[in-house]
């Protein structure tokens, strides 16, 4: 398979393409990005056919921050409008046997119009790839995922995942409930990073009931609202005012001083949460001065997106990171994502995992 399909949002075609095209050469890859403003999607063509598998298995999903979701393939288009299960089905003769099928579309508005059509064809397709054993459904959850991406009513891409290094999520896009009670829609941004950066079988321990945050740039009260609701104890920094509702919960305490300025009494928090906007060298100097003086476990942060050249300023902000906490000999997981409910944002999770005792005693 020559091409690597890659969904993002739409506006950010030129970053995703940027980022495969670093990440493929870090590999030492070769190939080109095709790509058109405002698609939501990027497709890297590579030189060598074989490349496309080798791709999706040697670079690491988690590593990909403008990417939702991704898999090798193969385009198929000008396809009959009246059997257009067949045509795709003889595109996956050469493919594993996959678990599961997903037929999607770019996250735009054409894409919207399609999905409709995309449900019908679902249960004809899945099983017409069954009876040639393209689908099965023995082991399905270790099986590789089949993705069939519809750009228009004959064109789609077809292809592959490996459930190990892909996004659980149909389209990349976890479903999540606007809570009613919520103070703010950007209550979705935390709880959608929970969700993807946290895997299910660990959120238990992860996020606890009892366990302390602090939220910086609390107000009114979204990112507070995920942790109140976990059942944890919260300091939320701001001078704004807080949600009554919130406040009401007796798990939280409002401290109306500066973000940048305010530190923990104790080492007892595990998650920091931090929606301030500011520039983000600033945003990424605390988060490390957090991490390296143990002051929490766990950071979620995040960093606000320049008009020009994201991809670099994000990159930029993460060699920062990593640079840092190695001179300190911190241990650490480091994962940033453009979330669904991000715009002109990303969202970076640091887990500190061990701080040299000397750092902070
Ligand atoms: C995007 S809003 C946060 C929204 C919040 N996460 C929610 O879900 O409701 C940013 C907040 O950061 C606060 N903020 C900005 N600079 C700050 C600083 N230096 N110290 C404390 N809060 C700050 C602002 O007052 C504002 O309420």
């Amino acid at each position: 398979m020559s091409s690597v399909v890659i969904y993002c949002r739409s506006g950010f075609e030129s970053d995703a393409a940027a980022e495969i095209t670093f990440q493929a050469a870090e590999q030492g890859f070769a190939g080109y990005v095709k790509t058109k403003p405002n698609t939501g999607i990027v497709v890297y063509e590579c030189f060598d056919p074989s490349h496309g598998d080798e791709i999706i298995k040697k670079i690491d999903f988690k590593n990909m921050v403008f990417a939702r979701q991704w898999f090798t393939g193969t385009l198929v288009d000008n396809m009959p409008l009246e059997d257009r299960v067949s045509a795709i089905v003889n595109a996956t003769v050469d493919f594993p046997s996959c678990g599961d099928l997903r037929v999607e579309t770019p996250d735009t508005n054409e894409g919207k119009e399609l999905s409709k059509f995309c449900k019908k064809i679902s249960t004809p397709l899945k099983k017409a790839l069954e009876k040639r054993a393209t689908v099965t459904r023995e082991l399905a959850d270790k099986k590789p995922v089949l993705h069939v991406l519809f750009l228009s009513n004959d064109t789609a891409y077809v292809g592959y995942s490996y459930t190990f290094n892909n996004s659980p999520f149909f389209m990349g896009i976890p479903r999540l409930r606007m809570p009613n009670d919520a103070p703010s829609r950007s209550t979705l941004k935390l709880d959608e990073a929970f969700n993807v950066f946290i895997p299910p079988h660990e959120a238990e321990d992860r996020l606890q009931p009892g366990m302390r945050g602090v939220d910086l740039g609390a107000c009114p009260g979204g990112w507070t609202y995920q942790l109140v609701r976990r059942g944890m104890f919260v300091s939320a920094i701001d001078n704004g005012p807080m949600n009554d509702d919130l406040m009401e919960t007796g798990q939280v305490k409002h401290f109306r001083v500066d973000g940048f300025k305010y530190r923990p009494e104790k080492r007892n928090i595990h998650w920091l949460v931090c929606d301030m906007v500011e520039k983000p060298a600033k945003v990424t100097n605390l988060m490390i001065d957090w991490a390296v003086n143990a002051y929490a476990k766990e950071l979620i942060f995040n960093l606000k997106l320049p008009m020009k050249k994201r991809f670099d300023s994000v990159y930029e902000c993460l060699k920062m990171i990593k640079e840092e906490l190695e001179k300190y000999g911190v241990s650490y997981e480091l994962q940033a994502k453009h979330l669904y409910h991000d715009r002109e944002e990303v969202t970076v999770h640091l887990n500190v995992t061990k701080v040299p005792q000397s750092l902070y005693s």
